[in-house]
């Protein structure tokens, strides 16, 4: 290495600056999606392992001209898609500098600042939610992660003996209950756990897509009568497809009726605590044994960053997790095994994901979080009232959260069957997807595809809004166009 260390860095760090600077400054204009196919992507990253290094300008050249611009840009403010948030600017630097003393949270003594921090970052988001002093938690690599945490300490919780000897020998056919919408994480935790994919009853949902309490009434009886074991139950606050927000309350009610482990999927919708106006939405929330909240999703920080909060303290986490390996002896004769934070979760090395998540709650503070969010779900509002004012579009399910799901169904839409309306949803996504001007999903709701627009920029206008319907409609009119002429 030719350079020092540090004015390796002051170059890289001055170079890095002006392009992310530049694509900041850009973001507004550029195309929201590349219109390379993956067999292109291939292509032009088609190389063998390199040999001999090269100059770091040169591979930053092919940063800013091969890689940025066929990514997709999820910090736009015309993406509206999965609860990718754009990442505050304090936060993507938090990830410089977290990278940079390159910390390893998984033993105190090898992130002694980093630990606490993430202790002091979990004693926030613990008060964010309404937990009191006992309740503790572990950050995680997202919400996937943060569920499997919690159902795992459900499942522990079914018999003592369930962690050391399996689930069946010592547990029974253990059942988890959630709503129709809940996420894939469900499904993928039960698997992991043991208790088979079969063991998670998604249960039916209202007109508005909550969670019905009859239904799952039904469905806890019937496998009480059938000799199974309900283990947990999981209410989603702020589900993947629609944004809105389950019962909590009465959730927590049938939980302590039946004695079940009750855990909120809060990924996305636990920010709605940070504003007085919204968070009585989140009712009840703080009754959950276990809570999934992600800093990476409505908190705006970067990638990767989750969190499990667990309402009576760090001995839950321990419980499931702890262990002890020859080579982090607990005898260090202090608190510091307390922040041993491979102790709490599946993670060894950990990064230092609190930093970003400090600094973004420090930078903004309760009150910065509140005005964000509430902007935010005011222009969602903005835009279901604009689509509720256009013939050609029919809105699905109400707006709880920054979500607002509709379909497309002009006159035309009239004469089609079912299977041909849903197509019709997919090919305006794909037109919309393809003008580059803005990125929005699909789901299915019902048993029907519809389109879905997440408002999580905060970079995100009035006009961008205007701009979105006034681009559904051409590009709508386009497609009834193209499909008659077929
Ligand atoms: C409600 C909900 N829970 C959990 C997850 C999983 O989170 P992650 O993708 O961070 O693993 C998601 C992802 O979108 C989600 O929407």
């Amino acid at each position: 290495m030719s350079k020092s260390f540090s004015a390796e860095h002051e170059q890289l760090g001055r170079a890095v600056t002006e392009i992310i600077v530049a694509y900041a400054r850009g973001l507004d204009e550029s195309r929201v999606t590349s219109e390379a196919t993956p067999a292109d992507l291939e292509k032009l990253f088609d190389e063998p392992l390199p040999q001999d290094g090269i100059g770091a300008d040169e591979i930053l050249k092919c940063f800013t001209e091969d890689i940025a611009p066929h990514a997709m840009q999820i910090p736009s403010p015309r993406y509206y898609g999965l609860f990718n948030p754009t990442p505050l600017p304090i936060g993507v630097w938090a990830d410089a500098l977290a990278s940079a003393i390159n910390q390893n949270g998984a033993a105190w003594r090898n992130s002694p600042s980093a630990s606490v921090i993430e202790a002091r970052v979990l004693r926030w988001l613990c008060d964010l939610i309404g937990y009191d002093q006992e309740s503790f938690g572990t950050l995680t690599s997202g919400g996937s992660e943060a569920n499997l945490i919690g159902l795992k300490c459900a499942r522990d919780r079914a018999h003592e003996l369930v962690r050391d000897k399996g689930v069946r020998a010592a547990a029974g056919d253990l059942i988890v209950y959630a709503s129709e919408q809940c996420h894939y994480s469900f499904e993928k935790s039960v698997d992991i756990l043991g208790l088979g994919r079969e063991s998670l009853r998604k249960v039916a949902t209202d007109a508005s897509f909550h969670i019905s309490i009859d239904a799952l009434r039904e469905e806890i009886e019937r496998d009480l009568s059938g000799g199974r074991v309900p283990c947990c139950v999981a209410g989603s606050a702020g589900a993947t497809s629609t944004g809105i927000v389950d019962p909590l309350d009465k959730l927590a009610d049938i939980a302590r009726e039946y004695k079940l482990w009750f855990h909120v999927d809060a990924a996305y919708g636990g920010a709605l605590a940070f504003s007085e106006k919204r968070k009585q939405r989140l009712r009840g929330i703080e009754r959950a044994d276990s809570i999934t909240i992600d800093p990476h999703k409505w908190m705006f920080v970067p990638f990767a960053c989750g969190a499990t909060l667990v309402r009576e303290g760090g001995r839950v986490l321990r419980d499931a997790f702890d262990i002890t390996p020859e080579y982090l002896s607990e005898d260090r004769g202090g608190a510091d095994v307390e922040y041993d934070f491979f102790r709490y979760g599946q993670l060894g090395t950990r990064r230092f994901n609190a930093l970003k998540v400090w600094m973004a709650l420090k930078f903004l503070g309760v009150r910065g979080y509140a005005e964000l969010i509430e902007r935010q779900i005011d222009l969602t509002h903005y835009l279901s009232a604009r689509l509720d004012g256009l013939r050609d579009f029919e809105r699905v399910g109400q707006v709880e959260t920054a979500v607002c799901c509709f379909r497309f169904m002009p006159d035309e839409a009239q004469a089609l069957d079912e299977t041909e309306r849903d197509r019709l949803q997919r090919q305006l996504q794909q037109r919309i997807e393809r003008s580059g001007e803005a990125w929005i999903s699909t789901t299915v709701l019902k048993g029907r595809r519809a389109l879905r627009v997440n408002i999580n920029s905060f970079l995100t206008e009035q006009r961008h809004i205007d701009n979105l319907v006034e681009l559904l409609g051409r590009e709508g009119t386009k497609l009834i166009q193209e499909r008659s002429r077929q």
